[in-house]
C-alpha cells in the first residue's frame, strides 16, 4: 500500500528497528543490509514496548515506529504482522503474537488453529486458506510517516521444518512445495534479481518501501 504522503522521504544514516521479536529483527536487518543502512534494535537501545492498541496492522506498526522515533531521536522502522486464516474469520490476525502467548508457544498456537479448522470440517487445502500480512512503518523524529503493506497467500498444512520463526512451519505459500519453516531465509524472502515480486509478506512490503524510501 502506498504511503498516505505523496512526497516520500529517503531513509539515510542510522535507523532503529523497533521490534523485540528476534525473528523479525533478523529478517528486517537482512532486508536493510544491501542498502548500507546501519540498524540498531529497540532492544539494544533499551526502549520499552508500547501497547499495541490499534485495530489494524498499519495502526500498530505506526504506534511502534512513532514511539521509538520519539524516544530515540532517530528514524525508526517497525513491522506489525500476523497470520489471517479465512475459515477463522481472519483470526488470529493482529492477535497472532497474543495467541501464542495464551497457548504458551507457537507449536501450541499452531495446534490450536489446526484443531479449530478440523472442528469446522476444514481439511482440504482449499478450506484452509490463509495469508500473512506485514505492515511496515518508518517514522522520523519530526513525525513524518511512511507506511507499506505486503501479503502472501497460501494454506495451512501440517507443521514442517525448523527454520524461520512463529507460524512459519505450518504455512505453505501458493506455488511452492515447502512451508516457510522449510525455507532458508533467502528462499522465504524470495527476492528475484530481476526486480519482480518477492515471496514473503515482509519482503513484499519491503520492496515497496525500498522503491520509495531507499537507494
Ligand atoms: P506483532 O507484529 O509483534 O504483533 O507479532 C506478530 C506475530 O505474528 C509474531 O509474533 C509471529 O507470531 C507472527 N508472524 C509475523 N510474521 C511472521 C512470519 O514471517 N512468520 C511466522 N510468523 C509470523
Amino acid at each position: 500500500m502506498m504511503s498516505a504522503h505523496t512526497a516520500h522521504r529517503k531513509l539515510e544514516g542510522r535507523v532503529v528497528i523497533a521490534t523485540h521479536n528476534a525473528g523479525k529483527l533478523r529478517e528486517m536487518k537482512e532486508l536493510l543490509a544491501p542498502y548500507g543502512i546501519a540498524a540498531v534494535s529497540a532492544g539494544e537501545l533499551g526502549l520499552a514496548e508500547p501497547d499495541e492498541t490499534g485495530t489494524t496492522f498499519l495502526a500498530n506498526a505506526e504506534i511502534k515506529a512513532r514511539a521509538a522515533a520519539d524516544v530515540s531521536g532517530l528514524p525508526s522502522f517497525a513491522d506489525d504482522s500476523g497470520l489471517c486464516v479465512d475459515a477463522l474469520g481472519g483470526d488470529p490476525g493482529i492477535y497472532s503474537a497474543r495467541w501464542a502467548k495464551e497457548t504458551g508457544d507457537f507449536p501450541s498456537a499452531m495446534g490450536r488453529i489446526t484443531d479449530m479448522l478440523s472442528e469446522r470440517g476444514a481439511i482440504e487445502p482449499a478450506q484452509r486458506r490463509a495469508h500473512f500480512v506485514s505492515a511496515l512503518a518508518i517514522c522520523w523524529p519530526d513525525g513524518h510517516l511512511e507506511t507499506f503493506e505486503g501479503k502472501v497467500f497460501g494454506f495451512i498444512d501440517k507443521p514442517r521444518g525448523e527454520k524461520g520463526f512463529g507460524y512459519d512451519p505450518f504455512f505453505q505459500p501458493d506455488g511452492h512445495e515447502l512451508t516457510f519453516g522449510e525455507m532458508s531465509s533467502e528462499e522465504k524472502h524470495g527476492i528475484p534479481a530481476d526486480g519482480s515480486q518477492a515471496l514473503s509478506h515482509r519482503a513484499r512490503a519491503f520492496q515497496m518501501l525500498a522503491g520509495k524510501c531507499l537507494g
